[in-house]
């Protein structure tokens, strides 16, 4: 099935039809069904809770994916839940109670029009802790480029803000190549964070985790779980200008770590996000270090994400790019690269 642009206006079931097979493809057969069953109800009884047209890029099938989950988790919809991975249901056995599913998704959504509004109206956002193996290689790091100290771990694009508890986080024990660091401050920024100690907030990010993948959500448990006892604060704005307010400290270690954010910036803001990076390290010194450590898109390859770390002590360091690791967007699989220096960083680069 033939992916349209995002621009693309298409029609609705269209939209949800491709998200089916998208899921099918991807192995998460519930995920598939309720795509498929809201497609079929929006021609009859869900018809007016939809447009009858969609623009691609807006993802309206993870939306209705999430309004589902959502009304499960919140024990509003129970004949679904029972089915689904994620809540320990077991999926359907037979024709006849796939039918079953179908019909209880319908229902709950056509009882509960308002969640399917609001899921309708908001942009999904996930946050993947998978993505802290990533982190703590760089933070293992520092004692062997001599960065050593307590650390100030900065994040822009953070969502929840829970990679900034990535040192209580799973690591990945063939990635580290040193202990932990002390963390002495954990702060973030995003345009839209959500607050993961909330009842509301931890919803809404297991929402987004489709039904099927039972890795993904018991993963984010467990990070829920240690965002209660591990406090970090995200504030609300924007990368550029939380970057220009960041000073370095004496006596620590500053790091400004980044993931999965760096293409949603405008080419504006990352050139001034990379003009302060660079005051910033001209100021660096060997009591007061800056690192920078991102793991973000290679341009040109279609699933690779890189990740690289820059570091300005006023000495040996003066923010060379260094090769760490290459892997999936999620984290998993990853291959370490041994610091190995690249001539270009993709920071740097335009999306082709
Ligand atoms: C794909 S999510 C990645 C979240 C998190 N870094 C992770 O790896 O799970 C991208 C995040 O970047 C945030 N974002 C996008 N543009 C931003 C900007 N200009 N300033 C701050 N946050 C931004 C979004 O709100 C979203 O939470």
């Amino acid at each position: 099935m033939q992916r349209p642009s995002d621009d693309d206006q298409v029609l609705l079931v269209d939209a949800l039809s491709w998200q089916a097979h998208y899921c099918t493809g991807r192995g998460s057969p519930i995920a598939a069904r309720i795509c498929q069953a809201v497609a079929q109800a929006s021609q009859g009884v869900l018809r007016d809770e939809f447009p009858e047209r969609v623009r691609f890029g807006d993802l309206i099938g993870l939306r209705v994916m999430a309004a589902v989950h959502r009304l499960a988790l919140e024990r509003q919809a129970p004949r679904v839940a029972m089915h689904l991975p994620t809540l320990g249901g077991t999926p359907p056995a037979d024709a006849r109670s796939w039918h079953n599913f179908d019909t209880a998704v319908v229902h709950a959504l056509q009882e509960h029009p308002r969640a399917l509004a609001w899921s309708l109206e908001h942009v999904p956002q996930t946050n993947e802790t998978g993505r802290a193996v990533l982190l703590r290689r760089g933070l293992s790091l520092l004692g062997a480029l001599e960065l050593t100290g307590s650390v100030r771990l900065l994040e822009i694009g953070s969502s929840a803000g829970l990679n900034l508890r990535a040192g209580h986080l799973p690591g990945n024990p063939a990635l580290e190549l040193g202990p932990m660091p002390t963390i002495i401050e954990r702060r973030g920024c995003d345009l839209n964070p959500i607050d993961p100690t909330t009842q509301d907030g931890r919803t809404t990010l297991s929402s987004y985790i489709w039904v099927d993948d039972v890795e993904r959500f018991a993963r984010l448990s467990q990070a829920l779980r240690v965002a209660e006892q591990v406090p970090a604060t995200v504030q609300r704005e924007s990368a550029l200008t939380f970057v220009n307010a960041v000073s370095l400290q004496h006596g620590a270690v500053t790091m400004l770590w980044h993931s999965a954010m760096w293409l949603y910036m405008s080419i504006d803001s990352r050139q001034g996000i990379q003009r302060r990076i660079a005051e910033l390290g001209q100021q660096a010194s060997a009591t007061a270090p800056l690192v920078h450590l991102s793991w973000e898109w290679q341009p040109g390859g279609e699933d690779t994400f890189t990740l690289v770390l820059r570091a300005w002590n006023g000495r040996g360091h003066r923010g060379e790019p260094m090769l760490l690791a290459t892997g999936a967007s999620h984290g998993s699989p990853v291959q370490p690269v041994d610091l190995q220096p690249i001539a270009q960083d993709p920071l740097d680069l335009q999306p082709t």
